[in-house]
């Protein structure tokens, strides 16, 4: 494929004889190897000798064969622009305007819109959203990717009163901060929405492109007779049994399908729903035409579905049994009738959603009903009935428009120096890096002399002795080298961190589908798959097999320790409240899908047992610690380095320590460099990812409203080892035969808080109050104590709920709403607005300790480096803006190279939000030092400028180096008396969305949402407004969209993002408003400000409680009253099933006898 083409090293067997080979072009990246991605973008060009034009379009690399190319240009990221040549002016939009965070989605995003660029140089808005539609960022949240590409459009993207001093992009409101009145003072602050300046970006001159090569003009003409000659024609009458039956052969060709028009009295049309709208397979689609005879008695009918079989399906003997029938109600039940039993979906069908894919065979059928019924209505009016006016909304598609935004932050104070970075929208340190490919992630590194690949050998079986190992035929696989396995590894093989340990290879026994048994090294890394592939491993089952909490509940399989948290007396408070609500909540794991998998390269260097490693991951000294441990070395022979992440989210702490121990023991037996790069699938199927969870609740509450008394008990997934369920979720972790559940971005809190924002619903409907009503009484209002005791001010909180109300127009939106709804009887609407208390700590100062090292060259410049990773939160950017604010210097003086075990030893791990925090303070410490033993030469001279200060230090022989440190913040938590202080301060915000939903096809559509966020004062706004924009985003693929599958035998399903869908462009809102509080303080952290970078996900649960609304109206509607309860995701099948109908009640249900699902709910 022309990916690997791209991005080919050196490798031992081409050292010896084709260097050329290795084109090593490494800005197109690899993140799923499935054209599911689009961060391998390229561009092909072709000329078309019939209209003689060159076509340019963007394409997969990973999918492209390399002999598809003949005659075809391809242009990589390297090729339109360089930080060496010019950078392309796709490149500095994007990178200005803040649409890189991590950066590894960016060439491929560039390369998208190069593409559209190239046919259409002034692009309209559509034509954007549809060139991003296949290109996945899990970081931005897409708002600063579509803000660039809106550079270039023609038409307006803003407001267009910039002349007026008015304009969208370019607000300012003034904010009275504080007023005396005898004293006549008043203090304001300018709260601005400006993030970029687009009067600095270089114009586009579509004559400065790269050229066409003419040598392949001429030979693209001889291909195209050839493709010519074998053109043939396939008519719709030949493809359609053709469908109906099966695939092509594997000597077939579809070289063209000929679609004729339709004859007067011939309607056709097409329904589809998938699980994402864009660049989603569906879940079912329909193809259904008819051809009236007379007026609407059927001549011909035919009816095709997708998704309900192995193949396209055709419902042939309805259609045969309707021929002759006018076209009415009768009609319509006989044909759902008829093709409920024709088209039969058995229960363990693969794919799942069975009881959704047979509803929407009927949910289809009445669409086109509809829509027939519609077109005779206008076609004969006076013979047809009027379609009552709110059936007419199951006719109408969601249109998805072209986002529009509005960020607010406060400016800075305006006697702040104009030098001094700090709280300015500064750009990502390596944006433009990011944005020409030149920026390095881990498997850029070029290759090492003589350097292997590796690739691992996982369980196929969940719970199972491990009999025998047979690497035999593998190490027949020319270009092996060796396999490992346990008994390889030189000292620790398992790491007690809790009562439970952690393994870098499955000895005896395995304990889940994906545990890593063996691994091959190669001199390639299709060798080394290859061979993997033929490793032979017998098992014997063990018992018990534990896959669900359920299933964990039922053995008492739980890791210890667990905890409870006990607060006033509850089972008094219960007999006292006016009504009790009982319920549980099931709430879906979320996979990390960082963009770059997990990767890692050890190099060992010969002498003394040591060993660089090169790894992408949030916690370098723990590499180390496992990575030393694992070859019984001291740590200080391990050197760990990380340049950038592609992502991680939590996802890249342990279990980047146990790969990397894998690379590391296999380079310490065969003395060559490892690369070890884990592909998409098996990065899906061997880490895990967020918790699945159970939330059990017994609620007591007044009919006022007043929530007295709460008894819940949570239930975690962790997997089958502790990893960090332990630290995430303190109360209660299931231990199963799954791959092991870990960190991920909000650390348990988005699955707590949604279990308590779920009983605040049914508080709701069975009180009779509004949930927003029920919020505002049961919220903090003053200086308070949460369960654990520690004391909080929520004033903030409140502010931010009562902006969020005032900026949403929540009130008067809910009762458009409504009437809306009154109108609309197949689509509905739905508003909520949520709260958020959002803590942050660590809960023990060693978790938060951090230094940071600080060198002064003769020349002036500086290089600083310190503990924290950079994973797209842009924490060196905000490094560099401490550095120049202590420093009293340009950012431009400031270099960071890589985060390092060498320079910075004993590092915390980049979680929790915490980066900035605490490496900022030691940032803050060691560069006041350093300008403390610069200040006498200061003093000195001073009109001198910063050059002659560091050399006459030089000259004095200052230290021109120092060391930072932050001694951490001091939480603890005493879980005998059930209190403490573990976290240092809370984070407020509240968020406002509203959504239509399709109650036939459970689509829905973001319509709007408002977030206010208290942040404190933001060090770089454009960076903290993108971290929660992506984090909302991201909050809405957990709670909306992406879903888990797991075989009852344990294996995971969804292992690419064909079948794990997280959201793309199309799926943020249409209108997105950030707000971040003016006027907070947070004297604790660095400048006052907080750190963000997880709390935003759980505003995602907006939209889920909008859609929670709509659904709710729509049962009301219906009479079916009372509360419900709904699970996360709220995925397209969970909002169709929920708004029960006549349809849903025609489905068949399974007989009585036992039916194994394909997919289980773990
Ligand atoms: S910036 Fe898009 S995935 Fe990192």
């Amino acid at each position: 494929m022309l990916l690997s083409y791209l991005r080919k090293r050196r490798i031992l067997s081409l050292l010896r004889h084709s260097g050329p080979l290795a084109v090593r072009l490494t800005g197109t990246k690899y993140g799923c190897g499935g054209g599911g991605c689009g961060a391998c973008t390229v561009m092909l060009s072709r000329y078309e000798p019939v209209s003689k034009k060159i076509l340019h379009c963007s394409a997969n690399a990973c999918l492209i064969p390399i002999c598809s190319l003949h005659c075809t240009a391809v242009t990589t990221v390297e090729g339109i622009g360089s930080t060496k040549t010019r950078v392309h002016p796709v490149q500095e939009r994007l990178a200005k305007c803040h649409g890189s965070q991590c950066g590894f989605c960016t060439p491929g995003m560039v390369m998208s819109i190069y593409a559209l660029l190239r046919n259409h140089p002034e692009p309209t808005l559509e034509q954007i959203t549809e060139a991003l539609a296949g290109n996945l960022c899990r970081f931005t949240g897409y708002r600063p990717i579509i803000d660039g590409c809106k550079t270039f459009c023609k038409e307006p993207f803003c407001c267009q009163n910039k002349e007026i001093g008015n304009c969208c992009l370019e607000q300012e409101e003034k904010l009275l901060l504080f007023s005396n009145q005898e004293e006549k003072v008043s203090l304001f602050v300018f709260m601005r929405t400006k993030l970029f300046s687009a009067e600095e970006f270089q114009p586009l001159d579509p004559t400065q492109e790269l050229i066409f090569p003419p040598e392949l003009l001429v030979s693209r003409d001889a291909v195209d007779i050839n493709l010519i000659l074998l053109r043939v024609s396939v008519h719709l009458g030949e493809l359609t049994p053709w469908l109906g039956s099966n695939t092509l052969n594997p000597e077939e060709i579809l070289v063209s399908v000929h679609i004729p028009h339709s004859r007067k009295g011939e309607f056709v049309s097409a329904f589809r729903q998938a699980q994402r709208r864009e660049n989603a397979l569906p879940i079912v689609n329909a193809g259904m035409r008819v051809f009236f005879e007379e007026g609407d008695v059927i001549k011909e009918f035919s009816i095709f579905y997708g998704g309900v079989g192995c193949t396209t399906v055709s419902a042939k003997q309805t259609c045969q049994a309707l021929l002759g029938r006018h076209w009415d109600e009768g009609m319509l039940d006989e044909a759902c009738r008829l093709v409920l039993k024709e088209i039969s979906l058995p229960g363990s069908a693969p794919g799942g959603k069975v009881e959704y894919r047979r509803t929407l065979i009927v949910s289809f059928l009445f669409k086109f009903y509809l829509e027939v019924l519609q077109s005779l209505k206008t076609m004969y009016p006076s013979r047809y009935p009027d379609i009552p006016e709110k059936y007419e909304s199951a006719l109408k598609n969601f249109r998805i428009g072209i986002p529009q935004s509005v960020q607010m932050y406060q400016d800075v104070d305006a006697g702040q120096f104009p030098q001094d970075p700090v709280g300015r929208p500064i750009m990502h340190q390596s944006g433009i890096n990011h944005a020409t490919g030149e920026a390095v992630y881990c498997d850029d590194i070029r290759a090492v002399d003589e350097e292997l690949s590796l690739a691992v050998v996982t369980s196929s079986r969940p719970h199972a002795r491990i009999v025998s190992i047979d690497a035999s035929e593998a190490l027949k696989v020319p270009g092996v080298v060796d396999v490992i396995s346990a008994p390889n590894v030189p000292a620790a093989n398992e790491f007690y961190y809790f009562e439970d340990p952690e393994f870098v290879f499955a000895r005896d026994k395995v304990i889940c589908v994906g545990q890593v048994v063996c691994a091959v090294v190669a001199d390639s890394d299709v060798h080394a798959k290859q061979a993997a592939a033929k490793v032979k491993i017998e098992y014997e089952p063990l018992e018990p097999l534990i896959l669900t909490i359920e299933e964990a509940i039922r053995h008492n399989s739980f890791f210890e320790p667990q905890r409870k948290l006990e607060q006033g007396n509850v089972d008094e408070a219960f007999e006292i409240v006016d009504q009790i609500l009982e319920g549980e909540i099931h709430i879906g794991g979320q996979e990390h899908f960082y963009m770059e998998t997990q990767s890692v390269l050890v190099v060992p260097k010969g002498e003394d047992k040591e060993m660089d490693v090169y790894v992408s991951t949030q916690h370098p000294a723990f590499i180390q610690e496992m990575v030393a441990s694992c070859l019984g070395v001291p740590f200080s022979r391990i050197m760990c380095h990380v340049k950038r992440i592609g992502g991680a989210f939590g996802g890249k702490l342990m279990k980047a320590s146990l790969l990397s121990c894998i690379a590391a023991v296999a380079a310490n037996k065969t003395g060559h460099a490892v690369r070890f790069i884990l592909d998409r699938g098996n990065d899906m199927l061997i880490t895990g990812g967020r918790h699945p969870t159970i939330g059990k609740y017994k609620v007591g509450f007044m009919n006022d409203g007043r929530i007295l008394a709460v008894d819940v008990s949570y239930y975690f997934n962790g997997g089958c080892t502790p990893e960090d369920s332990i630290l995430v979720w303190i109360f209660c972790v299931c231990k199963t035969n799954l791959p092991s559940n870990t960190a991920f971005r909000g650390f348990g809190f988005p699955q707590a808080g949604l279990v308590t924002e779920s009983w605040i619903m049914g508080v709701a409907a069975k009180s009779g109050l509004s949930p927003q009503k029920i919020r505002e009484i049961n919220m903090y209002k003053e200086i308070s104590q949460t369960h654990y005791k520690q004391e909080l001010d929520p004033e903030n909180l409140v502010r931010c709920w009562n902006e969020c109300l005032e900026k949403s127009g929540y009130h008067s939106r809910r009762k458009a709403a409504e009437e809306f709804n009154k109108q609309s009887y197949w689509k509905k609407k739905g508003i909520a607005i949520i709260p958020m208390k959002f803590p942050f700590g660590f809960g023990k100062r060693s978790l938060s300790q951090a230094a940071a090292l600080v060198h002064i060259y003769t020349d002036g410049s500086v290089l600083l480096t310190h503990g924290g990773i950079e994973m797209g939160q842009g924490i060196h950017t905000k490094m560099i803006q401490v550095a120049s604010r202590e420093l009293k210097i340009p950012m431009s003086n400031v270099y960071f190279c890589e985060t390092s075990t060498t320079t910075i030893p004993n590092s915390c791990a980049s979680v929790g939000s915490g980066g900035t925090d605490v490496n900022g303070m030691a940032v803050k410490d060691a560069c006041q030092t350093l300008l403390k033993r610069l200040q006498p030469i200061i003093s000195e001279n001073p009109n001198g400028t910063w050059n002659e200060w560091v050399k006459e230090a030089f000259e004095q022989s200052i230290n021109l180096s120092s060391t930072g440190y932050f001694r951490g913040y001091d939480g603890y938590m005493d879980w005998e008396k059930g209190e403490g202080r573990p976290f240092d301060y809370f984070l407020y915000g509240a968020a406002c969305s509203e959504v239509e939903i399709d109650c036939l096809t459970g689509d829905h559509k973001n319509i709007r949402t408002d977030i206010v966020m208290d942040i404190g004062c933001s060090i770089n706004p454009a960076v903290d407004i993108g971290q929660i924009e992506g984090a909302f985003v991201q909050g809405i693929g957990l709670y909306t969209m992406e879903e888990l599958k797991y075989s009852p035998q344990g294996a995971l399903y969804t292992r690419g993002p064909d079948q794990y869908k997280i959201p793309v462009v199309c799926d943020i809102p249409e209108q997105m408003s950030i707000s971040l509080l003016s006027s907070s303080q947070n004297p604790v952290a660095i400048y006052s400000s907080k750190g963000l970078g997880e709390s935003g996900l759980f505003l995602g649960c907006s939209v889920f409680f909008a859609l929670w609304d709509a659904v709710a109206a729509v049962r009301q509607e219906r009479g079916q009253v009372g509360s419900f309860v709904l699970n996360s995701p709220l995925s397209p099948e969970q909002i169709r099933m929920a708004c029960a109908d006549r349809f849903t009640e025609m489905i068949p249900k399974d007989g009585p006898g036992p039916v194994t699902s394909w997919a289980i709910s773990i």
